[in-house]
């Protein structure tokens, strides 16, 4: 994220503060002084076009790029200035050498904003990063200067490109009698394509607690234990592994549930500290499998019937003590005794990892 606000931001002030002092030129080193094949689908009609653009050290002279503009042919461009935003992408702007008027007195000039991607050293892409200027014919995507040569210093240069009124299509530059070709599946970064500065794992895509990393066109999740995934939305049947049922203790079933498992008692087994043991008690009191499925309506009488006992026995207990002059608790605090010992109970009944 943080990358990204600097870059807008370093986009920002070099177009709208520097390019205009016609500081420095530096094309990619592969692109100038060569001639290359040029595709693109035309603005006007949106037609596929295959030529051939040469570009000398920083001008596109007597170059395809030619509009008509109020009558006035522009068609020689000289490089004003540029940014390399990173080892394969470069921004990089030309200046029309004549200037055009649509009344007296009034002189204009067309920019180019190219955005190139290396893919190769024989294939490049760009696109044009301004809106589409429908006074030049064929119609293109050039800023327009304002009034008057040259331009103010704040004038906005490329920065209406995040504004298009439709799509900007992909423009290749291939050397000739090469074959390299656009991956299909690459992500080809657009200029406002906020996919290609995005931090990936803000919001968190990882679910269940899952840690993520940031790669430049995708994320890695590590997920938290019993889940898997792209997403860790996908729960891991710990019942299923070997190792694992065997951490379940004897006389316990392996209970899957969503990023665990739960091991509970076989029918007449009762949990004592992680481990399954023989019901000494009347068996058919203690519906064993006490996982208790809490909410269960068919658990319910029966825990009930299990707090009663426990109370009687526990009341009777003290009952006898106190008649036997033994300092005994209050009744309020056995009370809470039996609510602990209760806890306890359940507490043992559901082994999770
Ligand atoms: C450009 O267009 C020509 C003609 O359609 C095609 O043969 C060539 O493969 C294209 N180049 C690229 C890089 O797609
Ligand atoms: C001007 O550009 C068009 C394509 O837009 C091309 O067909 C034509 O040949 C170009 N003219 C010159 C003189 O380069
Ligand atoms: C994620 O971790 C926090 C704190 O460790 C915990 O409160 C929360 O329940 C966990 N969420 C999930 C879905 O496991
Ligand atoms: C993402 O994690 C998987 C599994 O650990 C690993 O094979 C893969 O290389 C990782 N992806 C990246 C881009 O490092
Ligand atoms: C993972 O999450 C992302 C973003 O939330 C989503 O677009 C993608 O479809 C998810 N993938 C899977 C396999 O669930
Ligand atoms: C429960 O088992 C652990 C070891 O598994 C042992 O250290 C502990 O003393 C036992 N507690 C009781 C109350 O038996």
């Amino acid at each position: 994220m943080y990358n990204y606000i600097i870059f807008r931001l370093g986009l920002f002030l070099i177009l709208n503060r520097n390019i205009l002092s016609d500081a420095s030129c530096s094309l990619p080193t592969d692109i100038k002084n060569s001639a290359w094949e040029y595709n693109y689908t035309k603005v006007s009609d949106n037609s596929p076009q295959s030529t051939i653009l040469r570009v000398s050290t920083t001008t596109l002279q007597n170059s395809i790029i030619n509009l008509s503009a109020f009558g006035t042919k522009i068609r020689d461009w000289t490089c004003i200035n540029s940014l390399a935003l990173s080892n394969t992408q470069t921004l990089v702007v030309f200046k029309s050498d004549s200037t055009f008027s649509d009344g007296p007195s009034k002189n204009y000039r067309l920019y180019l904003c190219m955005k190139f991607t290396k893919v190769t050293p024989d294939l490049y892409y760009f696109y044009l990063l301004s809106d589409i200027y429908n006074a030049v014919t064929p119609n293109e995507r050039v800023f327009v200067s304002d009034e008057g040569n040259p331009t103010a210093n704040d004038a906005p240069m490329c920065s209406t490109f995040c504004k298009y009124t439709g799509s900007p299509k992909i423009r290749t530059l291939r050397r000739p009698e090469t074959r390299d070709e656009i991956p299909d599946k690459a992500a080809l970064c657009e200029p406002c394509d906020s996919t290609c500065q995005v931090d990936r794992c803000d919001p968190n895509p990882c679910q269940n607690n899952g840690s993520c990393v940031d790669f430049k066109e995708n994320y890695n999740c590590t997920c938290t234990d019993g889940w898997r995934g792209k997403n860790c939305t996908t729960d891991i049947n710990e019942c299923l592994d070997k190792q694992r049922t065997a951490m379940c203790p004897q006389h316990s079933d392996c209970l899957n549930t969503d990023g665990s498992y739960e091991c509970n008692c076989k029918n007449g087994y009762q949990e004592t500290n992680g481990t399954c043991t023989g019901d000494k008690m009347s068996t058919e009191d203690k519906s064993t499998d006490l996982g208790l499925k809490i909410g269960l309506s068919a658990g319910i009488p029966v825990l009930l019937l299990v707090i009663i006992i426990v109370a009687f026995v526990i009341w009777k207990k003290r009952t006898r003590q106190s008649t036997f002059g033994v300092k005994s608790n209050t009744n309020s605090d056995g009370h809470k005794n039996v609510e602990n010992e209760l806890a306890e109970v359940e507490q043992n009944l559901v082994v999770k990892t």
